[in-house]
């Protein structure tokens, strides 16, 4: 096989897993690997912006288990440094709606690179979102209920009742959540499990993807 094919086999079989084993740790040089990985992804204007939270102690990825129910070994939340981001800009572009997805888009790009390493280093990994304002523990209340608390904790930016905050998580890492915006986590480690792509679901979508024509629009050859 070419590397051009590896690559491809690579994308192709890479699945999100949920589940590593906790008692092997991913060790500095794979970090470092996967972190360089991160930082060679294409920012939007040449912004680079993203920042990362390198977690790898036990007592903060049991905190951050309890926003996103997963625990690994490793946990990088990927962040976008707003100064850095606008720094470059002067006023009149910085108020321009349409630069706004552009951290998102970065740290998308930044997460795939990651994986993909992840996944040649025979590591396993999930991409997670950090969505800022909050995470349910779904077995606390329902319906009207549920929606009033959540107004309520946007309003208040209160972590309560099973609604939390992930901006409080991350002043757990002595990060200023005013300037560094949260865009997304990698939980990492090493799996015994390769989930079934074949008849595997997920957010109510089969895992596995259609035929590639459904996905394109049009061909204007
Ligand atoms: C932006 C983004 C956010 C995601 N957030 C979560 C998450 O919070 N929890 C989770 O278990 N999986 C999350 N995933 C993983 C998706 O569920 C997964 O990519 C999808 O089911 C397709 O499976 P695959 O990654 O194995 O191809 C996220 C994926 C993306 C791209």
């Amino acid at each position: 096989m070419t590397m051009h094919t590896d690559l491809i086999a690579l994308i192709k079989s890479r699945r999100s897993v949920r589940s590593f084993q906790l008692d092997q740790p991913v060790s500095p040089k794979h970090v470092t690997q996967i972190l360089e990985a991160g930082i060679w992804a294409p920012t939007g204007t040449n912004q680079q912006e993203i920042r990362f939270a390198v977690i790898q102690k036990y007592d903060l990825l049991e905190a951050f288990a309890l926003y996103k129910h997963i625990k690994s070994p490793l946990v990088i939340v990927l962040f976008a440094d707003m100064e850095a981001f606008y720094s470059s800009y002067p006023k009149s572009v910085r108020r321009q709606r349409h630069k706004r997805p552009l951290p998102h888009v970065d740290s998308g790009l930044a997460m795939m690179n990651m994986m993909l390493v992840a996944e040649s280093l025979g590591l396993k990994s999930v991409p997670l979102n950090t969505s800022r304002f909050l995470f349910y523990e779904t077995q606390k209340g329902s319906g009207l209920w549920k929606r009033l608390l959540k107004q309520f904790a946007i309003r208040t930016r209160t972590s309560c009742l099973g609604i939390r905050f992930f901006d409080h998580f991350v002043r757990q890492l002595d990060i200023d959540t005013n300037r560094f915006l949260p865009t997304g986590a990698l939980a990492i480690g090493h799996s015994d499990t390769q989930p079934k792509t074949e008849g595997a679901r997920y957010g109510g979508n089969p895992v596995q993807r259609s035929e590639l024509e459904h996905y394109v629009l049009g061909r204007y050859a």
